[in-house]
């Protein structure tokens, strides 16, 4: 073999330099690390896992049951079955009285896989995106795999980490092609409330920007009154999922809500990048948005509640800075600058020394994230008292 022929065959067997602007999560290696503390004996109080802690309600396990008993295990629609589209939209108009047809809802992997459909929907080579900073790590990522530009915008405690048309004005430029927000926020649990929304969307039609929000913590919300984007904006894209609310991480089924004139190509677009969501949770999720269902996630969220109430205030006691209010989600993004300035560090230490697991600042976003922290109430009271107790002894000497 020549050296060109050499030089050529490693240049193929590498990735596209491109890529190496995706950048892991370093959530993942924490929990890695957890592991192995764990297998050495070690106890580990989780608290870095975007996840909730209970399985999956019992309805929806039974319908997901009886679909494999029944052999349901062929492709769907590329779209999703037909009477899961029609529940959502009728959660649509019970929830939140607007009228979504069922046709602009698609059936997704995950919010994820619908989170990438619409990057390739909306998102070309060299164009920008408007996204906070801190924001949910692959959003950034998912607009670089379109060698296009996440233009992030440094959001902070005192605007509740959401963006304001003018933050979203100042970093705009001719390559910026729309906003992506998220409500609830992942790692802050902040909303937007309805009078942010008209805002953005007025803003965003008038500079002919698409307006996309993330609602994949919607039903894991605190407060009375949480619109859709759709209440306020028919032409706003959304990405929902079953995985918060409803529990059902593993099975891998989310939705997105897109305007009519871009069905088809959402449609053409499903079909060729994974033909269906899986079919047996579609019919698992079927059982959703029964009574029954709904009253065992209510109770959850009550729970969720209860632990954010108690981890805010032992929080705030020990000495961190936290979000004004935590209005949804289950994480608290707190500010850790009275005890470290690197975060990485500091979660390191926690982990190693003391068998707290929890994530940096730096998995979100670049703005400030080296003096935060996130962490997950998903865990039981009885874990959380253990957290706080060992938190309170690592930092007795700081
Ligand atoms: C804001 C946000 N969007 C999307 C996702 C992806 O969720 P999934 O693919 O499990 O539906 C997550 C997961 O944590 C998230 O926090």
């Amino acid at each position: 073999m020549s050296g060109k022929e050499g030089r050529g065959l490693q240049r193929a067997l590498e990735p596209r330099a491109a890529l190496s602007s995706v950048t892991p999560f370093r959530v993942m290696s924490v929990m890695q690390r957890a592991a192995e503390l764990e297998q050495e004996g070690r106890h580990i109080v989780h608290l870095e896992v975007g996840e909730p802690d209970f399985s999956t309600a019992q309805p929806i396990l039974d319908a997901g049951k009886a679909a494999l008993d029944a052999g349901l295990t062929q492709y769907t629609a590329a779209t999703g079955l037909a009477a899961l589209r029609e529940r959502i939209s009728e959660r649509y108009r019970r929830e939140h009285g607007v009228d979504i047809a069922p046709h602009r809802i698609l059936i997704t992997p995950g919010a994820s896989g619908g989170l990438l459909l619409l990057a390739h929907l909306l998102v070309g080579r060299d164009e920008g995106v408007l996204i906070p900073d801190p924001a949910y790590p692959c959003v950034r990522n998912f607009i670089r795999l379109r060698d296009a530009q996440p233009q992030l915008v440094p959001v902070c405690r005192e605007q509740d980490f959401q963006p304001s048309v003018e933050d979203l004005a100042r970093h705009r430029t001719a390559a910026t092609r729309g906003v992506w927000l998220a409500s609830p926020n992942n790692p802050t649990g902040t909303i937007l409330d309805r009078e942010s929304l008209e805002r953005l969307s007025s803003w965003t039609r008038s500079e002919g920007l698409h307006l996309l929000v993330d609602e994949i913590y919607h039903g894991l919300h605190f407060v009375d009154d949480l619109p859709s984007v759709l209440e306020v904006d028919n032409d706003a894209f959304v990405v929902n999922s079953f995985s918060k609310y409803f529990g059902m991480t593993g099975w891998r089924l989310g939705w997105i809500v897109v305007p009519d004139a871009f069905v088809e190509t959402a449609t053409t677009l499903a079909q060729n990048m994974y033909i269906s969501a899986p079919a047996l949770a579609q019919y698992a999720a079927l059982a959703a948005f029964e009574p029954a269902t709904d009253a065992i996630l209510a109770a959850r969220r009550d729970e969720y509640r209860r632990r954010r109430d108690y981890v805010v205030q032992a929080l705030a006691d020990i000495g961190f800075v936290l979000p004004r209010e935590i209005a949804g989600a289950f994480y608290v993004y707190a500010d850790c600058s009275r005890f470290t300035d690197d975060s990485e560090a500091f979660c390191r230490r926690l982990l190693e020394e003391h068998g707290v697991a929890m994530t940096p600042g730096t998995d979100f976003g670049e703005a400030g994230a080296r003096t935060m922290l996130r962490l997950s109430f998903t865990t039981s009271m009885e874990e959380l008292a253990l957290a706080m107790a060992r938190l309170r002894e690592a930092l007795a000497d700081t």
